[in-house]
């Protein structure tokens, strides 16, 4: 059992949690993740490890509300307890001076920025980060990422706030008004990773995202998040979860992630019933 330390909204659907893990907390690195289960009887989702704090032996977790675990995992509350964390999983990022590097993160994609941004600070390189949201009220930790990064460049799809328009859009101005940028590292949704890797294509840029297909075991049993790799296919969660964003293929990963998406709207409909009603 892993006991929830702190908890706070960051914003609506957002949340992040402090979680005593000990064992996650000294052996984690950027860019690898937990596989949760909220209680004995729940699925198995993945998530980023935030953070790590190997004196109070905590790990961080921020994490969206998009159906059923998630919601159930945000109804818990702090001194209340977490049946399952199994990690760190994956394959650390590769980090190292590249020079100038551009983080994207869209909506809670900015969270899974933070771990690289501070390592790829801490080898030398020049970081700029560009996180976008739909409005301002949706962004998330814009002053956190300000700490880390030399530059930071907010987008918001309705121009509440910074720039107007998406987060691909930011990237490729920059690039337009003469930014030498020399790897780019991207999380959020498919359609956004998608867009930031047709801009970086263009400009030959070595890019990577962070996939994020539907998972169950993480351990390279199930073959449920399976990705196509260069024609290849790859486990996310034992190949990856980073990939060359110019050899995955998009297509297949955004069309596996709707798999089950009537099963998932149902459960989610439910819970949200029955909780209500108490
Ligand atoms: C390696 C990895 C790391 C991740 N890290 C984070 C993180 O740090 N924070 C965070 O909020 N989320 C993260 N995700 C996504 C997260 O695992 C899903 O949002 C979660 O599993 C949804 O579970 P659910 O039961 O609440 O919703 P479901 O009922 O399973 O899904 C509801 C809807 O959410 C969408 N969805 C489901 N799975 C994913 C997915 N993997 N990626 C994107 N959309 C999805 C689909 O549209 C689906 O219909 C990560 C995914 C992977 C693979
Ligand atoms: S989650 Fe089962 S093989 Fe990757």
């Amino acid at each position: 059992m892993y006991t929830i330390i702190d908890k706070i909204q960051l914003t609506e659907g957002i949340f992040k949690m402090i979680i005593k893990a000990p064992h996650i907390a000294k052996s984690w690195k950027p860019g690898q993740f937990v596989v949760l289960m909220v209680n004995e009887i729940g699925e198995r989702i993945p998530l980023t490890i935030v953070d790590g704090n190997t004196y109070e032996e905590t790990i961080t977790l921020i994490f969206q509300v998009v159906g059923k675990t998630t919601a159930l995992l945000a109804s818990k509350n702090v001194g209340e307890q977490i049946y399952s964390i199994m990690g760190p999983l994956g394959k650390p990022s590769e980090i190292k001076r590249y020079g100038k590097v551009a983080l994207i993160g869209g909506g809670v994609g900015a969270a899974e920025i933070l771990p690289q941004a501070r390592a790829l600070k801490q080898v030398g390189n020049y970081v700029i980060s560009i996180v976008g949201a739909r409005s301002s009220s949706k962004l998330i930790l814009v002053e956190e990422l300000k700490s880390f990064c030399d530059e930071v460049h907010v987008c918001t799809d309705d121009g509440s706030y910074g720039f107007k328009g998406f987060v691909s859009d930011a990237l490729s101005n920059l690039i337009e008004e003469g930014y030498r940028i020399d790897y780019v590292y991207a999380v959020g949704p498919v359609p956004m990773m998608k867009a930031v890797s047709k801009v970086t294509f263009k400009h030959k840029i070595k890019t990577v995202v962070s996939a994020n297909p539907i998972m169950i075991d993480g351990t390279g049993m199930c073959g449920v998040c399976r990705v196509i790799v260069g024609g290849e296919i790859k486990f996310a969660c034992i190949d990856g979860p980073d990939f060359d964003a110019h050899l995955l293929d998009f297509d297949t990963l955004e069309s596996r992630l709707k798999t089950y998406i009537k099963h998932e709207r149902k459960a989610f409909e439910d819970f949200m019933r029955c909780q209500c009603h108490g």
